[in-house]
């Protein structure tokens, strides 16, 4: 038997970092919030597996570019609140073939984008590259930069600090409780789970692959493409081997789409072992419980390959493979959904959706974004390009 109907400002759905970082400024401003996740916070299904993630500022399309700059001062804030360092500042290099076009954007035109917006950088031709970080035999013509203001992320730092902060705001979280489906009317959104019935004035839906489960029953399908991407943990050879974060951006081969990332060290956890990865946007899923976990393994030996010709302090055996589930627009130059769905579904502007993308160096701004749209219906950054866009949109 369910329980009497609970009210709320805002109901989160979804408790990953964007919806952790949602409920944290929802009630920090004052509102009264829910999050609801499906399995439990801290969880790696969702697709926020691992330790890390890229911390960049450059983008090739300005308008994103401006927002990784709205970020920094709210990671800024977060750290001075959280007591602790997230942002771990090693540096971002890119390199490769300039002009490829990529998800990622392109070398040439980024750092364009740099100048204009004077963000310093060091521009290094192949041998430079090799001579500083450690790479080999890279072909003649690959070009890139340093950034030195990117870095790598501390993941399970971030989504504490979210939590703790939350919980301290006066958020309230429920874990293991799955939204069922999303009922909008003229006054508001009726939430049922399995458990009980919420009616909120307002919804951010932020979960991940799984938001077409809840926008499909109202007549919408956003345009989202979910793949797993593999990741590889491999041994340094000479402990004194770092590496700043590095992606390479070369042409793609008939298979796949060729391009390589990895970390360095991780500054907050100590060991030999450091990540790698691809961007092979290959055999897309059809649906996010289809998720193995397990990665591809002719993807894995691709990783393999390339550390072998190009990387000689790493050992090309891995130690440890996984996959990660990543949800990716499918038009990769929008690069998020982010906005009320109020154009797609029927009442839908008491739902704020965020879905899709590279999305963890935004987290702290994707936040206060959702929120401002919720609470306020508008937000003073501009996310023209990432409105929602539907694969089949509502039938009158
Ligand atoms: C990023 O910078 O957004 C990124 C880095 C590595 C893999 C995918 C995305």
């Amino acid at each position: 038997m369910q329980n009497t109907v609970q009210n709320y400002d805002v109901v989160v759905v979804g408790g990953g970092p964007v919806g952790l970082a949602t409920g944290w400024q929802a009630a920090e401003r004052g509102h009264r919030t829910l999050v609801l996740d499906r399995y439990g916070f801290f969880d790696e299904r969702g697709g926020t597996s691992g330790a890390e993630r890229h911390w960049r500022l450059q983008y090739t399309q300005e308008d994103l570019f401006r927002l990784t700059l709205a970020a920094r001062p709210l990671w800024h804030r977060l750290e001075h609140l959280a007591e602790r360092t997230l942002i771990h500042h090693i540096g971002s290099l890119w390199f490769g073939d300039v002009d490829v076009d990529t998800n990622e954007g392109r070398i040439a035109d980024t750092a364009r984008v740099m100048d204009k917006l004077d963000v310093g950088y060091e521009w290094l031709g192949a041998r430079e590259i090799e001579r500083r970080y450690g790479f080999t035999a890279l072909p003649d013509h690959y070009e890139g930069f340093m950034q030195p203001d990117g870095g790598t992320i501390d993941v399970r730092g971030t989504i504490a600090a979210l939590y703790g902060l939350g919980q301290r705001a006066g958020c309230e979280f429920r874990s293991g409780e799955r939204v069922l489906a999303l009922e909008p009317d003229a006054d508001g959104v009726t939430v049922r789970t399995g458990r009980q019935e919420y009616r909120a004035a307002k919804v951010v839906l932020a979960a991940g692959g799984h938001t077409n489960d809840l926008l499909g029953p109202l007549g919408a399908e956003l345009d989202v493409k979910l793949y797993e991407m593999p990741l590889v943990s491999l041994r340094r050879r000479d402990e004194r081997a770092d590496f700043p974060f590095w992606f390479v951006f070369q042409q793609p081969t008939d298979e796949d789409t060729n391009l390589f990332y990895g970390f360095g060290r991780n500054p907050w956890s100590p060991g030999d072992l450091v990540r790698l990865g691809t961007v092979f946007e290959v055999n897309p899923l059809d649906h996010a419980d289809r998720a193995t976990g397990l990665p591809d393994p002719r993807h894995v030996g691709r990783v393999g390959e390339w550390v072998a010709r190009h990387v000689p302090a790493l050992d090309p055996t891995p130690v440890h493979t996984s996959a990660c589930l990543a949800a990716l627009p499918g038009d990769p130059g929008r690069q998020f959904h982010l906005g009320p769905v109020g154009h797609l579904v029927p009442h839908g502007e008491h739902i704020v959706v965020y879905s899709a993308g590279w999305g963890f160096k935004f987290v702290p701004l994707l936040g206060q974004i959702c929120v401002d749209l919720a609470v306020d219906g508008r937000t003073a950054h501009d996310i023209s390009r990432l409105s929602p866009s539907a694969l089949r949109e509502a039938r009158p």
